[in-house]
């Protein structure tokens, strides 16, 4: 990415934030649209996944975090595993080599046939429980947010589902846990990326430190209970033929407070070419500006830092 992400301007502007309550499903499905076309991130609102629940899979994730290292292990992912699900413990500098201040948990939550609770803490026992429940409201909202995006594009409501792999599509529930860090110049939360799957959900606690960058600046994304974050990926991007944007963002910690956050990734399983989607690029004006790809190596590709077309 050629532009300049290193500068610490924060911008008073704020991440758009949308009440997804409005009677008028019009107008909220157009801001969506605007939002995703300018931003590529921004916050949504009496959404209808229920606050208690999102309370309760804080406090489950809050809890298993705070088990002694010994019961974290019993999901660690194990060493020589090449899936991403389990729990691991700081584990790889970032580009400056400054050492990560993060611990991870990584499982599956949707769809039934992907989801192994090998992965899934035991401990809290509502745990399970409460993510599966969560799993079924998070996979509601999504396909709400993907036809309306669809549409936005002028395309039917299923398309942008489809182009990422229909009921095939992955939900991968990410739990981040910083804690508070004395020197935030030595360590590093999330470095500056943009996130490669289609789009992510998240939610997070009170402590600030997610950050988009927009226009040159730094925004920090405001803490609003029962609020979730969306943001668009890689392959929202290039589906949308450029149409959507993928938002740079990190992840900064705080001095005091204990940082955690709860993305869910839908992404493509691993096997599944995407693209532009077909629809979007049959007239002669409009012609293909990214190249398809298997998701496993497009998502190989760019985690290892080589050319995509
Ligand atoms: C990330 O995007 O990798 C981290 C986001 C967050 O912790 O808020
Ligand atoms: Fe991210």
């Amino acid at each position: 990415m050629e532009m300049n992400t290193n500068q610490n301007n924060i911008s008073s502007r704020d991440i758009p934030v949308i009440d997804l309550s409005n009677h008028d499903e019009e107008l909220v499905a157009r801001a969506v649209v605007k939002a995703s076309e300018e931003w590529g991130i921004f916050q949504v609102v009496n959404h209808g996944i229920p606050t208690e629940l999102i309370r309760r899979l804080q406090e489950a994730g809050k809890e298993f975090f705070e088990l002694p290292e010994t019961e974290k292990e019993a999901v660690a992912k194990p060493k020589d595993s090449m899936d991403t699900e389990g729990y691991r413990t700081k584990y790889q500098k970032d580009m400056e080599g400054r050492d990560p201040w993060v611990d991870h948990l990584f499982h599956r939550i949707w769809p039934p046939s992907r989801v192994s609770h090998r992965f899934w803490p035991k401990s809290p026992p509502e745990y399970i429980k409460v993510n599966e429940e969560y799993a079924t409201h998070i996979k509601k909202l999504s396909e709400k947010l993907m036809e309306w995006l669809s549409e936005g594009l002028g395309l039917k409501r299923e398309a942008l589902k489809e182009g990422l792999g229909g009921e095939t599509v992955e939900y991968l529930m990410k739990i981040n846990y910083y804690p508070p860090c004395p020197d935030p110049d030595m360590v590093v939360g999330a470095p500056d990326h943009t996130d490669v799957n289609g789009i992510t959900l998240l939610v997070a606690n009170e402590a600030l430190g997610l950050q988009a960058f927009k226009d040159d600046h730094w925004i920090d994304a405001k803490y609003i209970t029962s609020g979730i974050i969306v943001i668009i990926g890689d392959q929202f991007l290039r589906m949308s033929n450029g149409k959507y944007k993928s938002v740079v963002h990190r992840a900064t910690m705080d001095k005091e407070k204990t940082r955690i956050s709860w993305p869910v990734f839908l992404e493509s399983s691993l096997d599944h070419v995407f693209g532009p989607l077909p629809e979007l690029t049959t007239d002669d004006e409009s012609v293909p500006k990214f190249k398809p790809y298997v998701y496993k190596d497009f998502k190989f590709r760019k985690l290892k830092k080589l050319s995509l077309d």
